[in-house]
């Protein structure tokens, strides 16, 4: 059998359910969105990323707040719709780029506000597409990370692992709070606020969004049925499949040394 890279696997996961992640109501809505919002203000000479940004609701929510949002993920597929829909709803200030996070075009200190959503447990160098974002944010700048995380235990951590690859063989892995903040503060981040949420993924349309073969979603159902009492109660399990996971907002600044400390004036 011939073999694709990574990247492949993902483009091969999204290109084709642009359309599905833009309707998609757990992506559209959600009390992180909100925060988003709320921690980024009014910024009219503001520019933000939005990596990996998929069917662009980040970028749709920043886009009435700053100058300026660049949309970008490595589906093409996912940047037209991003467009198309920019165009539908008046935001005439999103514009889109085709990369790859761990590869940024962008010159270093390009954005005043960078974030990422519901993206980096694809990415096939988690640690590199956090480095890329340091590199591009401004020294003052603004990041907010937001992803499913891990709870870490290893009982509840390999269980989603395992749902989650049996569904999409795009996912990379679920960092948990602690890999997000060791792998923030390597990247140069120094962690602000950190908001937990629950989200309940209803397992029909979790499953019909990525067209998981039949074979892996009996696959599924077959440990939720065999999961430990432990695992059923954190996650939350229904009869249907339906289940919750949980899922982090981090806001971080850029790290700043002892070096640059002891120049700021007192
Ligand atoms: C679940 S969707 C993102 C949802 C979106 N950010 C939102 O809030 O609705 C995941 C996206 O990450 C993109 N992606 C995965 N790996 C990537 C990478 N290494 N670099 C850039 N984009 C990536 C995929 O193409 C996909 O569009």
């Amino acid at each position: 059998m011939k073999t694709a890279t990574h990247d492949a696997a993902v483009l091969e996961q999204y290109d084709s359910r642009a359309q599905a992640y833009l309707a998609s109501s757990v992506h559209a809505q959600g009390d992180d969105l909100e925060l988003l919002a709320r921690l980024v203000g009014q910024r009219p000479d503001a520019v933000a990323l939005d990596l990996g940004c998929g069917g662009g609701h980040v970028a749709f929510r920043l886009a009435g707040l700053v100058g300026k949002v660049v949309a970008c993920d490595l589906s093409g597929a996912m940047l037209e719709t991003v467009a198309a829909e920019a165009r539908k709803r008046g935001l005439d200030n999103i514009v889109t780029k085709q990369s790859a996070a761990e590869a940024l075009p962008c010159p270093s200190a390009s954005f005043d506000v960078v974030a990422t959503r519901y993206s980096a447990h694809h990415w096939g160098d988690f640690k590199a597409g956090l480095a890329q974002m340091a590199r591009a944010m401004k020294p003052d700048g603004m990041a907010v990370f937001m992803d499913v995380v891990s709870p870490g235990m290893p009982l509840l951590d390999t269980w989603l692992q395992s749902l989650e690859l049996l569904r999409d063989p795009s996912h990379v892995r679920n960092a948990s709070l602690a890999d997000w903040q060791a792998t923030l503060s390597a990247a140069g981040f120094e962690v602000g606020e950190v908001h937990t949420y629950q989200l309940r993924l209803a397992f029909g349309p979790w499953i019909e969004r990525m067209r998981t073969p039949e074979v892996h979603v009996a696959a599924i159902r077959s440990l939720q049925q065999r999961a430990s009492s432990e695992v059923r109660e954190h996650f939350r399990i229904e009869d249907d499949g339906s289940f919750t996971v949980d899922t982090a907002l981090i806001v971080a600044r850029k790290m700043v040394s002892e070096a640059d400390r002891s120049s700021l004036p007192d």
